[in-house]
């Protein structure tokens, strides 16, 4: 799972579906990084936190970290929460086959639509509870997927 920074958007994606994966007892590695550096080593933006809590999928221990390259030997499919980061990750494929591990998350629940999980960094608290509605929506599809 990742995003810009990694203390918004991903540490959501990551904990809904290491939750979601606990759930089925299914055997998947989930982490998640941002493209950008400016918040490694931090825990997420409280404001996340507060949601993802009163959720029930508290994500408190999540601690940032960067994207890398290694990454595409590690990740098997790797989910950008925008297009930036998208196009961000790609620049650090050096394959074909690292670029086919690369998905728009939101293209899962609504296929061919190229959406954007929209940053909720710079908005009030309604814009956190849409993330996770969208996040959660995403990631049933993609539990579904992993069961198959
Ligand atoms: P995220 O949100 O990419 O969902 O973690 C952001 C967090 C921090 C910044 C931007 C987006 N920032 O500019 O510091």
């Amino acid at each position: 799972m990742v995003c810009l920074g990694n203390i918004c958007r991903s540490p959501l994606a990551d904990g809904l579906l290491k939750a979601k994966v606990k759930n089925e007892g299914l055997d998947v590695f989930v982490d998640s990084a941002g493209t950008a550096g400016y918040h490694v080593g931090e825990a997420p933006d409280s404001r996340m936190r507060a949601t993802a809590r009163n959720f029930g999928v508290p994500i408190d221990n999540l601690k940032a970290r960067q994207f890398v390259a290694q990454d595409f030997q590690d990740f098997d499919l790797i989910y950008a929460m925008d297009s930036s980061n998208y196009n961000n990750i790609l620049s650090l494929a050096s394959s074909a086959e690292d670029e086919a591990k690369v998905k728009l998350i939101l293209n899962e629940s609504h296929p061919g639509m190229n959406l954007a999980v929209p940053d909720p960094y710079y908005g009030g608290d309604r814009g956190f509870i849409e993330v996770y509605e969208l996040l959660d929506e995403a990631t049933d599809v993609i539990i579904n997927n992993l069961k198959q």
